[in-house]
């Protein structure tokens, strides 16, 4: 068993986005800023309803996945393809985009607490133009695991045979949400090949056997190997741990549009000025 080591931190930085909604960037912040097949991580967090009520109105994506998940707060969706959803705290919303979407994420309070992420997903060139497709995921539909001091929700992906609501796919992704304890230790195999990473969203934790810092709201890019070892601060830690096999494939990415190359870019914008970009 080879676990993997921490060999390169991202931090996150202020970012406005949508609207004008206030979140922290780790990956996605820059062209150089990713790790394949994974193109951006966004935090949206705050108590003041004037940092997230502009929301994110009526746009587009093609060519990629938005994985959100909620940990506090609402957020509706409604979609061209006639799918709405309410995310509530610990509900997840699986979005294909694929050949294309035009969506709405708008929060639906006008008061308290708004937590969560958006994760973009790459999707091999094969899949960039398939139908699109929509998940909701309620928070009762992921399993939570007790590992020693901590539990993992298992969102994608399996952790210690247990699988969560989404799972195989071209990129299988992995993705789990760590609570653990003070001092815990988290220890367990993740797929060799895929590439992986982690953000400590609550607290600190360190990494891999040399035991390297993983700071706090920042995306820890993890070496290959075929298992992770994080143990929290001594104050706990809450972490995200993403992975998925690399695409490796040439990509171009213009705004919400994520191709392979130029011309297919320019072919998007050109539908969603015409009006097909959803158009099967
Ligand atoms: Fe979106």
């Amino acid at each position: 068993m080879t676990i993997r080591t921490l060999q390169k931190v991202i931090p996150s930085i202020p970012a406005s986005d949508g609207a004008g909604v206030k979140l922290r960037r780790s990956l996605g912040a820059s062209q150089l800023a990713r790790h394949d097949p994974f193109l951006m991580l966004d935090e949206f967090y705050s108590d003041d309803p004037n940092d997230y009520l502009a929301g994110f109105p009526s746009h587009p994506h093609r060519g990629f996945e938005t994985v959100t998940y909620m940990l506090d707060g609402h957020m509706q969706h409604k979609d061209s393809g006639g799918n709405t959803g309410d995310l509530g705290p610990g509900d997840v919303q699986w979005m294909t985009a694929a050949r294309g979407i035009i969506h709405s994420e708008m929060p639906q309070q006008t008061e308290g607490r708004m937590r969560g992420f958006q994760l973009w997903l790459n999707l091999p060139a094969k899949e960039k133009m398939k139908p699109a497709a929509y998940r909701d995921i309620p928070a009762s539909a992921i399993p939570s695991v007790a590992a020693g001091k901590g539990t993992v929700k298992v969102i994608a992906g399996s952790f210690q045979g247990t699988t969560g609501p989404v799972h195989g796919g071209s990129t299988d992704p992995q993705y789990w949400d760590l609570h653990l304890e003070p001092g815990a230790v988290l220890e367990a195999p993740l797929p060799a090949g895929h590439n992986a990473f982690l953000y400590a969203y609550e607290g600190e934790a360190v990494v891999g056997e040399d035991r390297k810092a993983l700071p706090h709201r920042a995306a820890g890019l993890l070496s290959q190997g075929d298992a992770v070892r994080v143990q929290a601060g001594d104050k706990g830690a809450r972490v995200l741990l993403l992975a998925g096999k690399p695409i490796r494939e040439p990509m171009v990415q213009y705004g919400p549009f994520v191709m392979n190359t130029r011309e297919e870019i320019e072919q998007a914008i050109a539908d969603y000025q015409a009006g097909t970009l959803t158009a099967p």
